[in-house]
């Protein structure tokens, strides 16, 4: 057993760091318009059912690879049956996201400067093209004309970015304990303020019962398509960090000793909590600036990007005490998604040193050098269109499919779900029963499953984003290589005895 395997010094501090990944941009920006988009109200029925039948079973069953074979995604699955690639290939997606998450952060360090005299001016998307310096409006462009598409180094763009890194680093060098426990004991506390600040204010302003009508008002018309369940199986696997070796990778660290389901329950009902908060905070928000603009809350409402960076800063040139409350805001990305960051980025270092034998300072060093001049190519004219396209791409086909065949592997091949019955209900306050091998046996590979196919037969059908070719070509490249790489690091040697040794039964009790 290893024993230099670094340990959570708390419950708490373990429960904090989970929801410190789960919470992340996908809450404040993703989850308020995606649901207001299916249906208000009927889409949490969805929502709800994606939870309970595939987001906590999944959450449950990576808690136990992580407890049970203590080791990064690719040692617990070599360790689970020679898998090792499995864990691999959900290590590179991490690897992935890793490269231009730290880019949006960025930018939102530098809006939060922005905030401060509502620098971005009247017309705010302009100002953002402007900011990220691209200066093709469309999208026609590729890479025919490469290099000279990626439109130089912004360097606005670079050096908030670069701040992100450092930070990040000098989190992880200090360890698990020492770094990310601590951190997000910070940050999870604050970010909660930080929600609830602007709840309260958005929720006293003018228009904002329109806004909230709007979010959950239930439109019972799209229930019955399959789109909307789509829409919250995809929300729920982004929305927990599950499929992508995070949760494998923090649940090793915790001691013998530990509840695995109730963990689960917890750490899913906070992250919906917090999704909901935020919902609150957009959607009033987003009522007030209809009612000023004298239009429908629909024709305002917008997620993601446009969301944070363009349409909020020009709800924030509206709204009494805008300045204060768009730092807030800023800050409150910031807080969110350097906490999930960090975990993905961990899921490396530690796949890295398990593998290679290095120690973890070493493997800081290595991941964290790596990931930040690779992302270099996202502080670049063409950042926004290569950062939503690898997005697109690797969260269509690294987290669902991945997640998919993680539950054809447990469920099927292996056949191990009893095992993990058994294992979890001697150590938890909540016994999982028999529903648990049903949902993750039969449901939801069967819901991935159709959504995998419905997934490429979209993207075969037509461009996402209108993109051309190559940018196309750009975000399938990274996608695949994520799943072949996976197996080239199965196939390097590692001096580390544990690869390749399952565990026995009787020794890991
Ligand atoms: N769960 C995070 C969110 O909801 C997203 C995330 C993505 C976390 C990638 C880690 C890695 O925003």
């Amino acid at each position: 057993m290893d024993n230099n395997r670094p340990q959570w010094g708390t419950r708490a501090g373990f429960i904090l760091a989970a929801v410190g990944s789960a919470v992340g941009l996908g809450n404040i920006w993703r989850f308020p318009y995606t649901a207001f988009e299916n249906g208000g109200g009927a889409f949490l029925i969805p929502y709800f059912f994606a939870l309970i039948t595939a987001g906590i079973p999944i959450l449950i069953l990576e808690f136990h690879l992580g407890h049970k074979l203590r080791g990064s995604a690719p040692l617990s699955f070599s360790k689970l049956g020679r898998l090792e690639w499995l864990g691999w290939w959900q290590t590179f997606i991490s690897f992935v996201i890793s490269i231009y998450y730290s880019a949006i952060i960025g930018w939102a360090f530098a809006y939060t400067f922005f905030a401060v005299g509502q620098s971005w001016g009247e017309d705010t998307g302009a100002f953002l093209y402007k900011y990220l310096g691209i200066t093709q409006g469309d999208t026609t462009y590729g890479f025919n004309d490469f290099p000279s598409f990626l439109g130089g180094m912004q360097w606005k763009v670079l050096i908030p970015m670069l701040i992100v890194w450092v930070i990040v680093y000098i989190i992880l060098s200090r360890g698990v304990q020492k770094g990310i426990e601590k951190a997000n004991k910070f940050f999870m506390p604050l970010l909660f303020i930080l929600i609830i600040l602007i709840a309260i204010r958005g929720i006293t302003l003018e228009g904002a019962t329109a806004g909230l009508n709007a979010l959950f008002q239930p439109d019972w018309s799209g229930i019955a398509n399959a789109q909307t369940w789509i829409a919250a199986y995809g929300q729920v696997f982004f929305s927990l960090s599950i499929a992508f070796a995070i949760m494998i990778t923090y649940s090793s660290y915790l001691p013998k000793k530990s509840d695995i389901n109730n963990n689960a329950f917890i750490t899913a009902f906070a992250n919906s909590g917090v999704s909901i908060i935020a919902g609150v905070a957009v959607f009033s928000a987003i009522g007030f600036m209809a009612a000023q603009s004298g239009s429908e809350v629909g024709e305002v409402a917008t997620g993601g990007v446009g969301l944070a960076f363009a349409v909020f800063p020009t709800i924030l040139n509206e709204m009494p005490m805008g300045e204060v409350v768009g730092i807030l805001f800023f800050l409150s990305l910031i807080v969110a998604g350097l906490s999930s960051l960090i975990s993905i980025v961990e899921t490396f270092i530690a796949a890295f040193s398990d593998k290679f034998n290095i120690e973890r300072k070493k493997s800081v060093n290595i991941s964290v050098g790596l990931i930040t001049l690779l992302s270099l190519f996202f502080a670049t004219g063409a950042g926004l269109y290569l950062l939503d396209t690898v997005d697109y791409f690797i969260n269509s086909y690294g987290v669902a499919m991945s997640g998919l065949i993680m539950a054809i592997v447990v469920g099927w091949v292996l056949n191990y779900t009893n095992k993990v019955r058994e294992y979890n209900n001697q150590i938890s306050d909540i016994r999982i029963g028999g529903w648990w091998n049903f949902f993750v046996i039969v449901l939801t590979p069967s819901v991935l499953g159709y959504m995998a196919i419905k997934q490429i037969a979209t993207d075969l059908a037509e461009n996402y984003g209108g993109y051309p070719d190559n940018l196309i070509g750009l975000g399938w490249a990274v996608a695949v290589l994520a799943f072949v790489f996976g197996f080239y690091f199965q196939s390097l040697r590692s001096k580390n005895p544990e690869f390749n040794t399952p565990v026995k039964e009787d020794e890991s009790a």
